[in-house]
């Protein structure tokens, strides 16, 4: 698998909207990370995330506790529970085509799955560390390749006729992925906090298991037997939620928690691998269509 990038300065226009900063964020952020390209970074990142996390902080009411967030969390979870137009349509409806477009839509998430987590563990207190690095050994495999998820996406891509190089889905991937993408990079290295990681995460390995239902369910249904990765999620992600919520507990314990900033950065997730999942499905029914 391929695991690094070319750099945005030897790389062809490509398509994609004019500009595409957040693409050029993704490049740069794999990059060697000269003072250019971290300076490069910071720009990009001023006139977006930085400008988002305001915005959110400006309209969220403040928590005043770890019950507080954990009760948020729940109704949020619950709320998602219910389901979206663009799920029960790649779940109940989606044609083999349709759901390959959207797995290749997500391809430069599952091959480089969990790798912009590790920034974050130097900023966290050690019992935090040891938690968050249980769910990044069960990312990698336990250090077996075949049970790494990237290589489960690679199984899945390659059933789907898919390409098995991360550069093959530069210039296809939309700036809504590019976000979900880069959000991660920014909250473990850039952040002013590590706790808007902590929050992120924690919202994410907790809303896979419901999330990717619609996945698992379309593979059954259109006789996709590469499946695992999303059947595995189902299954690791459940205790990777108890994992994220130890980590917090224990940055709590060390040094006192933000609430408010760990469920800005559950929010934050919440809409960017939202509008990420919407933007997939909705332009994998016009492809298709075309
Ligand atoms: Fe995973
Ligand atoms: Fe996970």
């Amino acid at each position: 698998m391929t695991t690094a990038t070319t750099p945005p300065a030897d790389r062809p226009a490509g398509h994609g909207p004019a500009n595409a900063p957040l693409k050029r964020l993704f490049l740069h952020n794999r990059s060697l990370p000269t003072a250019r390209t971290v300076r490069a970074i910071e720009e990009l990142e001023d006139g977006w995330i930085r400008p988002k996390v305001a915005d959110l902080t400006a309209r969220t009411p403040a928590l005043s506790s770890r019950a507080d967030w954990i009760e948020a969390l729940d109704a949020l979870l619950a709320e998602e529970a219910k389901g979206t137009g663009t799920g029960r349509y790649l779940a109940e409806k989606a044609s083999r085509a349709e759901f390959t477009s959207v797995v290749r839509q997500f391809a430069l998430d599952g091959l480089t799955e969990a790798q912009n987590f590790f920034p974050a563990v130097p900023r966290l207190p050690i019992r935090a560390q040891m938690a968050v690095m249980r769910v990044l050994i069960d990312e990698f495999g336990c250090g077996n390749l075949q049970q790494a998820h990237s290589r489960l996406y690679l199984d899945l891509l390659g059933e789907l006729g898919l390409p098995q190089h991360l550069d093959a889905f530069i210039d296809t991937t939309t700036e809504e992925t590019y976000a979900f993408l880069d959000v991660f990079y920014w909250l473990t290295q850039r952040a002013p906090t590590v706790e808007y990681f902590l929050g992120a995460l924690a919202y994410l390995e907790a809303s896979i298991p419901q999330a990717f239902t619609v996945q698992a369910e379309a593979c059954r249904r259109l006789g996709v037997t590469n499946s695992r990765y999303y059947t595995e999620h189902l299954h690791i992600d459940t205790f990777h939620r108890q994992e994220m919520q130890l980590a917090i507990r224990e940055y709590d314990a060390a040094h006192g928690l933000d609430a408010t900033k760990v469920w800005i950065g559950a929010l934050l997730l919440s809409d960017l691998i939202g509008t990420a999942f919407d933007t997939a499905v909705t332009r994998a029914r016009a492809e298709v269509t075309r």
